[in-house]
């Protein structure tokens, strides 16, 4: 019986795991983690991540051949293939502080890998990590391996959370990556065989270590670079008339630019694309290309400055000020149908109103209260840190409550402010919400989700990403453009430099 051992019970290590137990199983999984808390939960009725589908692939396998354990050593020591699968955060301090990715996880996981080994094991990269860091781990397990023989493989993950497990049975591809040399290569086609077991051979692709490394970064960057070409589209559709919606569904049906992942939004977030280009960026820039790092910066400039212009916006609707007003927060992970808040747009959003004194009422249906207030008093990068390397920032803020549900969040306020797309918010009863609003009132959809026309007949007034503009908002710019540097927005470009 083959034996794998996962490093990581996160959102990539979990889902990944469950999905190769259902599917092989003739092959015993075990998913490892330091952390005590996430592994009582991946043991208990209440997983510690929300995915759909997911509940019911654990139900399955758990106890038969996944499991889910604190003793790291043991599983290890016991696995012909280890998965690593720990947290990349960005470097916080030191050289590439900002844009570096922090490897500390990775290397003491090595570390413990070369320590605790008995026989020869195939070690999987499948945290995204920066090209040739297998070259580092290599180095690691060879010098301490008392002999062993470690083949280094990279495996990417390309799941999006909220499809994960969707993603997980029909990638569209598995990508692998190994040393061109005979071990090398039997390597590769052992894990092979494991995807094997459900996925058509020709969506299984092998490639060089750093092909492989470099394709995860390479795809995360044009899909966020894709979100910002049309959300630099939506300001523009705003200053003309146009519509981004129509515009998108256009460029989409060229068969050459497709039609997926060009929704305008209020930004995006999650925990790859911001640190995954700011990955590449200093990939290039270490590697004297500064003019192919200043071109990936400019995504991630295209994204803050899509936040803050949300931000600007209903500010200066709101008669250039939102001090006191209550504002209703519909949605606060960083997409739908996950209860992530990772790098969400929401935080910055929240804490650029928070800075012009506004008063949050908060909804989102995944999202709990005590990770609301923890995203709003962090510091940048935090929140892939430990808890205890958390400067404590402060908690329970005045200015910020968080209800259980989007008529209560959204009664006696001035404005509501729409997130994230969760596909509840599209059928609210918007005239029951308008009915027990402040008048003017105002709704700001951040994800294009509301019927903007039959909004505005029930009497709100209507920002929408992209689309026309409101006659009501149409006097605006004169305001938007004296504030528009004054509204206090956490932005990140200080560190990035
Ligand atoms: C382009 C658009 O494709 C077309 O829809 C529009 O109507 C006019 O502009 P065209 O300029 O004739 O058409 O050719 P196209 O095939 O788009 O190539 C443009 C340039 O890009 C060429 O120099 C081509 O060599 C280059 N190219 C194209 C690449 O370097 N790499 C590619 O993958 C594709
Ligand atoms: C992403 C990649 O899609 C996945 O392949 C990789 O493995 C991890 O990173 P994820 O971050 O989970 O996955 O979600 P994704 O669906 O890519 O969305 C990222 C952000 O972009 C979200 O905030 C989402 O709302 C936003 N987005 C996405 C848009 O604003 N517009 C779109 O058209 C698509
Ligand atoms: P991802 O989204 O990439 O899955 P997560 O942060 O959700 O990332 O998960 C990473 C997990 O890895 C965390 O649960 C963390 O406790 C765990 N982890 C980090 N370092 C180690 C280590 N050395 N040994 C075991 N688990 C680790």
């Amino acid at each position: 019986m083959t034996k794998i051992c996962c490093i990581g019970a996160g959102y990539v290590g979990g889902p990944t795991m469950a999905i190769i137990a259902l599917k092989c199983p003739e092959i015993q999984v075990a998913v490892v983690d330091i952390s005590a808390p996430r592994i009582n939960a991946w043991n208990s009725e209440q997983l510690p991540i929300y995915e759909p589908g997911l509940d019911n692939v654990v139900k399955q396998c758990r106890g038969k051949n996944l499991f889910f354990s604190n003793d790291v050593e043991k599983h290890v020591c016991e696995a012909d293939i280890v998965f690593v699968s720990v947290n990349t955060p960005t470097k916080t301090q030191g050289l590439g502080a900002g844009k570096a990715a922090d490897l500390t996880y990775w290397e003491s996981a090595a570390r413990m890998i070369a320590d605790v080994s008995k026989s020869s094991k195939i070690v999987v990269e499948k945290s995204t990590v920066p090209v040739k860091t297998a070259e580092a781990i290599e180095r690691i397990l060879t010098h301490n391996s008392k002999g062993i023989s470690f083949q280094i493989l990279s495996n990417p993950e390309f799941l999006a959370e909220g499809t994960a497990i969707e993603d997980l049975l029909k990638p569209d591809r598995v990508l692998i990556g190994g040393r061109e040399t005979p071990e090398g290569n039997k390597a590769v086609k052992a894990l092979k065989d494991v995807y094997a077991h459900w996925v058509p051979e020709d969506r299984i692709l092998c490639a060089n270590l750093w092909s492989a490394e470099l394709s995860k970064l390479a795809a995360n960057a044009f899909l966020a670079q894709r979100i910002s070409s049309v959300n630099a589209m939506s300001a523009l559709c705003e200053a003309t008339g146009a519509d981004v919606t129509e515009v998108s569904h256009a460029v989409g049906k060229d068969t050459r630019i497709g039609p997926k992942f060009l929704n305008a939004s209020v930004g995006f977030g999650g925990s790859c694309f911001q640190k995954d280009i700011l990955n590449l960026v200093y990939i290039c820039e270490c590697n004297g290309l500064p003019e192919v790092a200043h071109y990936w910066k400019q995504v991630i400039i295209m994204n803050d400055y899509q936040k803050n212009r949300f931000v600007n916006r209903v500010v200066s609707s709101m008669f250039n000020t939102v001090a006191n007003k209550k504002i209703a927060i519909l949605g606060f992970a960083f997409k739908k149908d996950t209860g992530d808040t990772r790098e969400t747009p929401a935080i910055d959003v929240c804490n650029g109103l928070l800075g012009d004194k506004a008063q949050l009422s908060i909804y989102d249906p995944q999202v709990s209260e005590s990770q609301i207030q923890k995203d709003l008093s962090m510091q940048k990068f935090d929140w892939d840190h430990p808890a205890h390397l958390q400067p404590s920032g402060p908690t329970d803020l005045k200015q910020v409550s968080v209800v259980r549900d989007a008529y209560a969040a959204t009664k006696d306020a001035h404005a509501v402010c729409i997130l994230t797309e969760w596909d509840e918010f599209k059928s609210l009863d918007y005239q029951k919400i308008y009915d027990n609003m402040q008048k003017p009132a105002f709704i700001f959809d951040g994800r294009n989700v509301i019927d903007v026309e039959k909004s505005r007949k029930m009497g709100f007034v209507v920002y929408s990403i992209g689309k026309q503009l409101d006659d009501f908002l149409k006097d605006m710019p004169a305001l938007l453009s004296r504030r528009q540097f004054t509204v206090i927005f956490r932005l990140r470009t200080q560190v990035r430099g």
